[in-house]
């Protein structure tokens, strides 16, 4: 067998294009301008590289916004500062600040100053536990996990990869490997939220976890989320499964421009041969997170919209 591959370059194109048309509607018809503000502190060269790609392709739907890069030495006050005069302007409908942060800042501190209206990335402690709580919603179009707060956006990516390419959730054993505030949690919960398009059975296992194997061995879908380049291998999962793979890692390999490559969590040729579906990386999960995250966004400036009585109800 020779898995289909999960692409996500397609499906967040067509969410892109579906985020344009909903900006370009809410623009004509409304009034409104969705913008979206990232903020970056500190040279890391990866979060350097991601939020010049979520900045770009904002511009290219047609989001407004900025991309506000603040030195290394940054303190947690002045980081506190920027946030809060963002929250404070109307014109900002989304904030993302991007992780990690230096380790001199406290990274809960500085998400839970986010207004949970503009939380677009879903981490305030507010939409973290009304996803818990089930009144968190994903993604767009019909057939989305339907809850009214804002849900991390890897995770809804996934989430979107999966339903795009008519992979069934409900009732299946999911097996994810890594249990982050980013991506193993908040998907955990998405995926057994009891709604159309979840009811899954969620095993979340880690670094603790004894006989790995056995658990994505017994899985349907297997999400690897832990951040360990090609560590999922062909003898770990079943005939027939659909494999996530949620891992950047840059190994270095000499054959390669600029003598390293990215690689993800799973050893992507020899499962391949075993799986029914896998994301590749890149291309999979990735642009999905940014589509999302656009989607997002939209929605909460309909939302802002609505809360000051210019939008419907
Ligand atoms: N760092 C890695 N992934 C993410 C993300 O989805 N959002 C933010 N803010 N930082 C990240």
């Amino acid at each position: 067998m020779t898995a289909r591959l999960l692409d996500g370059k397609a499906a967040s194109a067509a969410i892109r294009k579906e985020v344009a048309d909903g900006i370009a509607a809410l623009r004509k018809e409304r009034g409104i301008a969705p913008s979206l503000t990232i903020v970056l502190v500190g040279r890391d060269p990866a979060s350097q590289v991601y939020t010049r790609s979520k900045a770009r392709t904002s511009r290219e739907v047609g989001m407004g916004g900025d991309l506000i890069q603040l030195p290394e030495e940054t303190s947690q006050e002045e980081l506190l500062g920027v946030v809060g005069r963002l929250n404070r302007d109307a014109v900002v409908h989304g904030i993302l600040v991007q992780l990690p942060l230096p380790p001199h800042i406290d990274a809960g501190k500085i998400l839970e100053s986010v207004d949970p209206a503009k939380d677009v990335d879903g981490f305030h402690p507010l939409n973290a536990g009304r996803l818990l709580l089930a009144r968190a919603r994903t993604a767009s179009g019909p057939g989305a996990i339907p809850f009214p707060g804002f849900a991390p956006c890897t995770p809804a990516g996934i989430v979107e990869l999966l339903r795009r390419h008519q992979v069934p959730i409900g009732g299946r054993e999911v097996g994810i490997l890594g249990r982050s505030n980013i991506v193993g949690k908040p998907l955990a919960a998405l995926l057994m939220q009891k709604a159309r398009g979840a009811n899954a059975t969620v095993t979340v296992a880690h670094s603790a976890t004894r006989d790995l194997s056995s658990h994505t061995r017994r899985a349907d879908i297997v999400i690897a989320a832990m951040g360990s380049p090609r560590f999922v291998k062909a003898d770990m999962v079943r005939d027939g499964v659909v494999v996530i793979d949620v891992g950047i890692n840059r190994i270095a390999d000499p054959t390669a421009k600029g003598g390293y490559r990215t690689v993800g969590d799973v050893d992507f040729d020899a499962v391949r041969r075993k799986a029914k579906a896998i994301s590749p990386v890149p291309g999979g999960v990735g642009p999905m997170t940014i589509a999302m995250l656009l989607s997002n966004t939209v929605r909460a400036a309909e939302l802002a919209s609505r809360a000051a009585g210019t939008g419907p109800t």
